[in-house]
């Protein structure tokens, strides 16, 4: 075989990749930065010309049209199964549904639900590197179900991004496994890390106070994980083992902070399944032996992740219960986001000899009031609204930590946690807290 020939007969435009997509076609892209941007365009083809289309997405960062241009109604409709804050009109709309997931079984109870209906998934579509010598592209940044998606689809196709980095682990596809290429535009989408404030550093301080030099870390997307990395910087021989990697990680890989020494699963290197960050996190990535971006099947199975010892998960939630129930996801049914791996790392932490998990929060937001002012709320809450969606449940939360301390709630008992989460709310909240804590039999 000559790659170079069988890729130049493989090679179409943009236009005419969007019009193999048939009437009824499930199609298949990931977001975050590998997004195949040039080939989401140009669905503005299908107008006119197919019907029923479902796109099943994942973490896009961009508002492309059809999540919010009518004329796609009965044309395209979106499944999410992890949504950006651009997607709750969309959601209002019907433009969009979600599909509620753990990330370690989204592709595989994708296949499952396809198997059940006699359906096949129709097309695949990965942005990817530039082809090398031997017939290999890269999927850069994602891991994810790459390699289940390429076996199980009807069509798989390549979006070439010039300025994505190459990867090592699950996220290849070679030539032969592909039936048509076409070139995009190489845009490349970032998600610098947010800074923190100095209440997110506070907290970022007391997450530090929870993990021991040797320990193995997750950290979830989020303002306050990036913090935490921050207040991370006096550890020694920090390993990861994670679902997301980005700028935080890649900022105390270089200090030295992470070395990977220690770890007792994959030793050496660092895992994930995805990575988002800034152009820094990309050029680091580039070529980059050191990191694996592994199938999400192993990188989120909580018996692969507790092979670490003393591995810690840092998470966040919109909002916690006074029993530790985490709404980590939604506000009422509308989605934020989506449960991702949180679960998956928290039980996995758990799993793992001296493991921890941890869910970082700040005590309040402000929110959109009905009367459309503003208002502050407090984030630690005595029960949870009617119709909330519960991400974690109670019995599988470790700790809590706020700018104003630390809850552990492992084996705790309904009254110890509502005690030792009412400490740690916003003192203008207490005192309501407790009383609501009280009428609810939880003190
Ligand atoms: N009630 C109503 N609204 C709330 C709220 C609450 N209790 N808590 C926060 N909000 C609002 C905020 O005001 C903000 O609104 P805005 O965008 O209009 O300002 C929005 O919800 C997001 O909150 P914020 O705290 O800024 O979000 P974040 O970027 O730090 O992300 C999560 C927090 C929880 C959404 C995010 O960590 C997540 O998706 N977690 C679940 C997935 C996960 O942990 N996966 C594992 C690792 S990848």
């Amino acid at each position: 075989m000559n790659p170079q020939r069988t890729l130049k007969e493989k090679t179409i435009t943009a236009e005419e990749a969007v019009l193999k997509i048939q009437d009824g076609d499930y199609v298949h892209v990931y977001g975050s930065s590998a997004e195949p941007n040039t080939f989401l365009e140009n669905i503005k083809h299908l107008k006119g010309q197919r019907k029923d289309v479902k796109l099943v997405h994942f973490l896009s960062l961009f508002p492309y049209d059809f999540y919010s241009d009518e004329s796609y109604r009965g044309i395209i409709t979106t499944e999410n199964m992890f949504c950006s804050r651009f997607c709750i009109d969309s959601q209002k709309s019907g433009m969009m549904t979600f599909i509620p997931n753990h990330l370690r079984n989204s592709g595989s109870d994708r296949f499952f639900y396809y198997r059940a209906r006699g359906k096949q998934i129709s097309i695949y579509v990965a942005s990817v590197t530039p082809m090398d010598g031997h017939g290999y592209f890269s999927t850069a940044t994602v891991g994810m179900s790459n390699r289940a998606l390429v076996k199980c689809a009807d069509i798989v196709m390549l979006e070439i991004n010039e300025s994505l980095p190459r990867t090592f682990g699950d996220s290849y596809i070679h030539l032969n496994e592909v039936d048509y290429v076409f070139r995009g535009d190489n845009t490349i989408r970032y998600m610098p890390a947010a800074e923190p404030d100095e209440i997110d550093l506070k907290i970022g301080g007391y997450v530090a106070e929870l993990v021991e030099n040797g320990a193995t870390i997750q950290l979830g997307i989020g303002a306050i994980p990036n913090a935490v990395a921050a207040a991370l910087g006096d550890k020694k021989d920090l390993g990861v083992h994670t679902e997301m990697l980005g700028d935080a990680i890649v900022h105390l890989y270089k200090k030295g902070v992470i070395t990977n020494a220690f770890k007792t699963h994959c030793k050496h290197k660092m895992v994930t399944t995805f990575s988002l960050g800034g152009k820094e996190t990309y050029d680091f990535l580039d070529d980059n032996i050191g990191v694996l971006h592994l199938d999400v099947a192993k990188t989120n199975s909580p018996y692969e992740i507790a092979k670490n010892h003393k591995m810690v998960s840092v998470n966040t939630t919109l909002q916690v219960d006074l029993m530790g129930q985490c709404a980590s996801e939604a506000i009422g049914t509308l989605q934020i986001s989506g449960v991702g791996g949180q679960t998956d790392t928290v039980l996995g932490a758990k799993m793992s000899p001296d493991g921890k998990s941890i869910i970082a929060l700040r005590t309040t937001a402000e929110i959109e009031a009905k009367d459309g002012k503003r208002r502050r709320i407090s984030k630690i809450t005595a029960l949870h609204g009617p119709g909330t969606v519960i991400s974690l449940s109670r019995s599988d939360v470790d700790y809590i930590v706020t700018e104003y301390g630390i809850a552990a709630l492992r084996g705790a008992s309904l009254r110890e946690r509502a005690e030792s989460l009412i400490r740690i709310a916003h003192p203008d909240f207490r005192d309501a807290l407790r009383e609501e804590a009280a009428k609810a039999f939880l003190l």
